[in-house]
C-alpha cells in the first residue's frame, strides 16, 4: 500500500492534533460531504403506530415505551425504550434474582474485580450513565431469565414450551483474539435485543469470572447448538418471515444461525443494517450465533435506526473498550500472573511499552526486529528535554544508565518466536546509549506455537492481558489479538510496518477493525440501500491496516 492510498479518516485522525475543531469540521464536511439523513417516516414500516426502531422489540416489551414518547432526542428516547423493555422482560421472567428494580445483592467472587484489576487501566474511558443503566438493567434480565429458564433450555429449544425470555447462544472456535471480538460484538446485540447470551465454548469457565452476578452466561450441561442446522437469517428474511402477513413452514423455525466471517456475503449483512431485519427475528427464540470471527460490532453504526441509539451509549464508539469491561475479566490463575508480573515489572516503571509481533506457523518476518526499536525510540513519548539532560548526564558519567536503576521504561514483547525477543533485548541496549533512558524488556516466553487447551488460552490471555496494560502499544498490522489488547487499553496503536522512514502507523482508534465488513447493502423492505459505509457517517473509517474492505469506528 502506497501514502496514497491512505483514506480519509486516517488523515483526519493524524490532523486532529493540530487543527482547531472548527476547520476539522469543515474539513470532514469537504471531504466526504453531509451526513446521509434518513428520514425515518420515509422508510417503510409495517403499517403500525411504532416507529422502525420500536418494532424492533416483541409486542409484549413495549408496554411501558409511552414513558419515554416526550423525549425528544432519538437517541435518548431509544435508550429509554430499551430500558424500559428490559426491565419488562426481566419483569415477565418469573425467575427470582431479586425484584427487577432492586440493585443485585449477589457476593462477587471473581478475584480480578475484587482486588483492583480494572484499576490497573490508567487509560481506562468511564461508561456513559446510559450504558451504566442499561448494563444494569440487562444484567437484572440475564439473572433472572436463567433463574426461570435455565435448566428448561432444551425443552425450549424442542418447542416442547414457550420461552419466557429470548436467547443468543454463542460460540466460536478460531483463535483468542477472533473470539472476543466476536463475543463483544455479540454481546453488543444482546443488549440491544433484551436476549439472554449464554457461552458455549468448553473452557470458557477457565479464563473468565460470571459476569452475571448470581448467574451463569455458560450453556446449562448438554446443552449444545454446534449441530444445529436451522435455517440462516438470511434464509428467513428473505422468505419474508418475521412479519405478521407471511406464512411459510421455515418462518416458525424458533432457532435461526447467524454467522459474520470472512467470506459473509451482503445478504447476511442486512442482519447489521437494515431496520426491518432486526424487527424480522424480534420474536424467534434462539439465535445462534456460531464461529463469527469478525468485530461486527461495528456494522451497527451503518443501521439509521440503531445509530442514534448506539451514539447515545458509546459517544466516543469505544465499544470494544466499554463492553470488554464489563464482560471480560480473567479467572484467578490468569489474574494472579497479570497482578504479579504488575507489581514486578511495571509499577514502578515511568513509561509501558506494549509491542506485539504476530507471526503465523514457521514465519519469521525480519522487519520486526528493525521497525520494533526505531518505534519504542520514536514513539515512547520521551520528553526533549529530559533526553537533553540525560544526554549531559551522559557525557560525565558513562555508566549513567545503569546506576540509575529506579527510573526505566518497561517493554512488555508478546511474540510466538522466541528470537524477535532476543534481537529487541540487544537493540534496545544501543537505544539506552542514544537516548540515556534506560528499557527493561519482558516477556512470558514463547512456545512457537498458537495452541488451543486450556493452559495455553490462559497463557495467551495473560499475554492480552499485559499488552493492555501499556500506555503505548505497537502491534502487527491486522493482528486480532493486538486489536484486543487496543481495544482493552483503550489506546490506538501504531502499526508495524516494514518501512525504516516510516515504520509505525497510528491507526484511527481503539477499536478493533471489522476485517470484512458490509461494503454496499440494499434493504428492499426499508427502501433504501447503503452505497458506501464510509460515506454513512464521518466516524467510518476503513482500517489503516486492511483499507479494502475493513471498517473502523474513528473516535470522536
Ligand atoms: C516499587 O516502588 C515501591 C516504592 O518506591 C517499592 O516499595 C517497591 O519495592 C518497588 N517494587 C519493585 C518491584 O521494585
Ligand atoms: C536482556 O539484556 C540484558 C542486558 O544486556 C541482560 O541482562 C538480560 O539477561 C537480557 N535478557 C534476556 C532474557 O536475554
Amino acid at each position: 500500500m502506497s501514502l496514497f492510498e491512505l483514506n480519509s479518516c486516517w488523515q483526519l485522525h493524524s490532523c486532529f492534533y493540530v487543527m482547531p475543531f472548527f476547520f476539522l469540521l469543515s474539513l470532514i464536511n469537504a471531504l466526504v460531504g453531509p451526513e446521509t439523513v434518513y428520514d425515518q417516516r420515509s422508510l417503510v414500516s409495517d403499517s403500525s403506530e411504532w416507529s422502525l426502531f420500536e418494532q424492533s422489540f416483541p409486542e409484549k416489551l413495549r408496554e411501558q415505551f409511552g414513558s419515554c414518547k416526550s423525549i425528544k432526542d432519538e437517541g435518548e428516547r431509544g435508550v429509554c425504550e430499551l430500558l424500559a423493555a428490559t426491565h419488562t422482560q426481566a419483569s415477565t421472567a418469573q425467575g427470582n434474582g431479586g425484584s427487577p428494580e432492586d440493585p443485585p445483592t449477589f457476593t462477587d467472587s471473581c478475584p480480578y474485580r475484587k482486588e483492583g484489576g480494572p484499576d490497573l487501566y490508567l487509560h481506562a474511558s468511564q461508561r456513559t450513565p446510559h450504558l451504566q443503566s442499561l448494563l444494569d438493567s440487562y444484567s437484572r434480565m440475564h439473572t433472572r431469565c436463567v433463574s426461570s429458564e435455565y435448566s428448561k433450555l432444551k425443552d425450549i429449544y424442542l418447542r416442547k414450551l414457550t420461552p419466557e425470555c429470548r436467547y443468543i447462544v454463542w460460540s466460536c472456535t478460531f483463535g483468542l483474539g477472533n473470539r472476543l471480538m466476536s463475543l463483544i460484538s455479540t454481546f453488543l446485540y444482546a443488549i440491544l435485543s433484551q436476549r439472554v447470551l449464554l457461552v458455549e465454548n468448553a473452557e470458557w469457565e477457565s479464563l473468565f469470572c460470571e459476569p452475571f452476578l448470581g448467574s451463569s452466561w455458560i450453556v446449562p450441561a448438554g446443552f449444545s447448538l454446534k449441530d444445529d442446522e436451522s435455517p440462516s437469517f438470511a434464509q428467513f428474511y428473505d422468505l419474508g418471515c418475521g412479519s405478521d402477513t407471511q406464512r411459510h413452514p421455515e418462518c416458525s423455525s424458533n432457532v435461526l444461525s447467524v454467522v459474520f466471517s470472512g467470506t459473509t456475503k451482503s445478504s447476511e449483512h442486512r442482519f447489521l443494517v437494515c431496520p426491518s431485519a432486526i424487527a424480522s427475528v424480534r420474536n424467534v427464540a434462539i439465535l445462534n450465533f456460531q464461529n463469527s470471527n469478525q468485530h461486527f460490532a461495528v456494522g451497527f453504526f451503518l443501521n439509521p435506526v440503531l445509530r442514534p441509539v448506539l451514539e447515545t451509549l458509546f459517544p466516543k464508539h469505544n465499544v470494544f473498550h466499554l463492553l470488554s469491561h464489563f464482560l471480560l475479566n480473567p479467572t484467578r490463575p490468569v489474574w494472579e500472573k497479570v497482578k504479579n508480573f504488575h507489581a514486578m515489572h511495571l509499577l514502578n516503571s515511568t513509561r509501558r511499552i506494549g509491542v506485539q509481533l504476530r507471526e503465523s506457523k514457521g514465519e519469521y518476518r525480519d522487519y520486526y526486529d528493525m521497525a520494533s526499536p526505531l518505534c519504542i525510540k520514536s514513539k515512547s513519548g520521551l520528553c526533549p528535554i529530559e533526553l537533553a539532560e540525560a544526554k549531559e548526564r551522559m557525557k560525565k558519567d558513562p555508566n549513567f544508565v545503569a546506576s540509575n536503576s529506579q527510573d526505566y521504561i518497561s517493554v512488555y514483547v508478546s511474540s510466538l518466536a522466541g528470537d524477535h525477543f532476543t534481537q529487541l533485548n540487544t537493540s534496545m541496549r544501543k537505544i539506552e546509549q542514544e537516548t540515556g533512558q534506560q528499557f527493561r524488556i519482558f516477556t512470558q516466553g514463547s512456545d512457537g506455537e498458537q495452541l488451543e487447551d486450556v493452559g495455553h488460552l490462559q497463557k495467551a490471555l495473560l499475554d492480552i492481558w499485559m499488552l493492555s496494560l501499556s500506555d503505548v502499544l505497537m502491534t502487527s498490522h491486522m493482528s486480532t489479538f493486538g486489536y484486543t489488547a487496543q481495544g482493552l487499553a483503550g489506546i490506538t496503536p501504531y502499526h508495524l510496518k516494514p518501512w525504516p522512514d516510516n515504520p509505525c502507523w497510528l491507526s484511527v482508534s481503539s477499536d478493533p477493525c471489522f476485517h470484512f465488513g458490509p461494503k454496499k447493502v440494499r434493504c428492499p423492505k426499508d427502501k433504501f440501500t447503503m452505497r458506501n459505509p464510509l460515506k454513512e457517517v464521518n466516524y467510518m473509517c476503513s482500517c489503516p491496516d486492511l483499507p479494502n474492505t475493513g471498517l473502523q469506528l474513528a473516535e470522536s
